[in-house]
């Protein structure tokens, strides 16, 4: 094997940015076809997912004021938690105050905070497989054990409960639902999220909700926050910025507390995360402080038409792959903006795994997925579908060429030679 990723045995030695860029280093170049990146999570790649001018002009009016060069509160500035707040609101029974957000560095550094602030000895976190690996890193440098519960993908990629059950013992501190999912494209119902918060409660653990693709749902199931269930079991909520209005670089996140009864403030829970922010910087103010227009002034018709490209492309996915055999697609993505779908190598005679698929794949036909692997699930690819629906055309043109390349003699087919 001439690459070293494919000696790779765990997905929690590498990153997905690492095996992007190994995948990336293996195109042939001789072949000057159009790279096409499905691997990677970010939608602006692709000019169909740009931010709209309400959104840029917010940041620009607050520049402009030259009232936020100076540092904000550790736990961010007062009226963007209120704003946050009022925003988390309108979709829950009760009401949040600004005293419930803590202002981050996106969703990735309210994901470090959550593991950070639950860390102890011998604690064990509970994440889904497939899953999103930040979780594995976080915690691996927190010393906190990770034990991975199943998405089942015949099930839409619902929650396996009875494994979590069996998971959970006394040093289980929280689980961890990413709703709408990555990489699974899954959104919950409201039945399966109040069974998964039931068993929460049973366990007496607390839920991480990973909603960073909050509202990001064009299929059958409207997302429900898991903050619904927030007074029958502790819920840390996490989001962002980056994904609903487009612009992940900006770095602008959230931590919230939704817990109406006050849980996490007698458990000391809100004294480690102030701590946790005393040592720790935010996103900058300026855009901190462009939060609250953002937030009010946004068009519901930029929403729409991103869920209507989302619905687009996804059913691009999942058509195209009904014509590529060895590839199949258990459940149709319904939320958003990745896929996860189901790799039969015995149908291909000179690859082995994932892994080797997805480097030759970008070898021969430049176009890079995601091995499978990387999330948790050998023999699985991860394709995002927040991509121009012209390049998933093309790219799912090149991954049938591939296969027809690749494939083994069917014993039906008759061989002139
Ligand atoms: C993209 C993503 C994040 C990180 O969000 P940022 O705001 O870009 O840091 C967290 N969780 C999941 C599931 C994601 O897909
Ligand atoms: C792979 O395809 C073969 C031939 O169609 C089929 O018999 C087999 O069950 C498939 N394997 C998996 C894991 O889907």
């Amino acid at each position: 094997m001439e690459n070293g990723m494919m000696n790779m045995k765990t997905p929690t030695n590498v990153t997905i940015k690492g095996i992007l860029g190994a995948l990336m280093a293996s195109i042939d170049e001789e072949k000057k076809k159009r790279v096409i990146s499905l691997g990677m999570g970010d939608p602006t790649a692709y000019s169909c997912f740009t931010t709209n001018t309400v959104v840029q002009n917010s940041v620009v009016h607050t520049l402009e004021t030259q009232k936020f060069n100076g540092y904000s509160p550790t736990v961010g500035l007062l009226q963007t938690r209120k704003a946050i707040s009022e925003y988390l609101s309108i979709n829950l029974p009760y009401k949040l105050t600004e005293d419930d957000v803590y202002i981050t560095a996106g969703c990735t550094q309210a994901i470090e905070v959550a593991i950070s602030i639950l860390a102890r000895p011998n604690a064990n976190i509970l994440v889904p497989k497939p899953g999103f690996p930040i979780y594995e890193l976080c915690a691996a440098f927190r010393n906190v054990e990770i034990r991975h519960y199943d998405l089942v993908p015949d099930k839409g990629w619902e929650v396996d409960l009875e494994a979590v059950d069996a998971l959970t013992d006394e040093n289980t501190v929280a689980i961890v639902i990413i709703n709408p999912g990555n990489p699974c494209g899954n959104v919950y119902s409201y039945q399966h999220l109040k069974k998964i918060a039931e068993t929460a409660k049973k366990h007496k653990i607390l839920i991480v909700a990973d909603e960073v693709y909050g509202h990001l749902a064009f299929g059958e199931n409207p997302f429900v926050p898991m903050g619904v269930f927030g007074s029958m079991v502790p819920v840390l909520t996490l989001g962002s910025l980056s994904k609903r209005w487009l612009v992940p670089g900006w770095r602008l996140g959230w931590l919230v507390t939704t817990d109406p009864n006050g849980i996490f403030k007698n458990t000391k829970t809100v004294e480690r995360i102030k701590k946790y922010f005393d040592i720790c910087g935010g996103p900058a103010t300026f855009i901190q402080a462009a939060v609250p227009r953002i937030l009010e002034d946004t068009k519901e018709v930029f929403f729409t038409k991103t869920l209507c490209t989302l619905k687009q492309t996804s059913d691009i996915c999942v058509k195209k792959i009904k014509e590529i055999p060895c590839l199949t697609c258990p459940q149709h993505p319904q939320g958003a903006m990745a896929m996860m779908v189901k790799l039969n190598v015995s149908l291909l005679k000179d690859i082995s795994d994932d892994i080797d698929f997805c480097f030759k794949l970008a070898k021969e036909e430049s176009v890079i997925l995601l091995p499978g692997l990387t999330v948790g699930l050998k023999n699985w690819v991860r394709i995002t579908f927040a991509a121009e629906p012209s390049s998933l055309e093309e790219a799912f043109d090149r991954i049938k060429t591939f296969y027809k390349r690749h494939c083994r003699q069917q014993k039906s087919q008759s061989n002139p030679i």
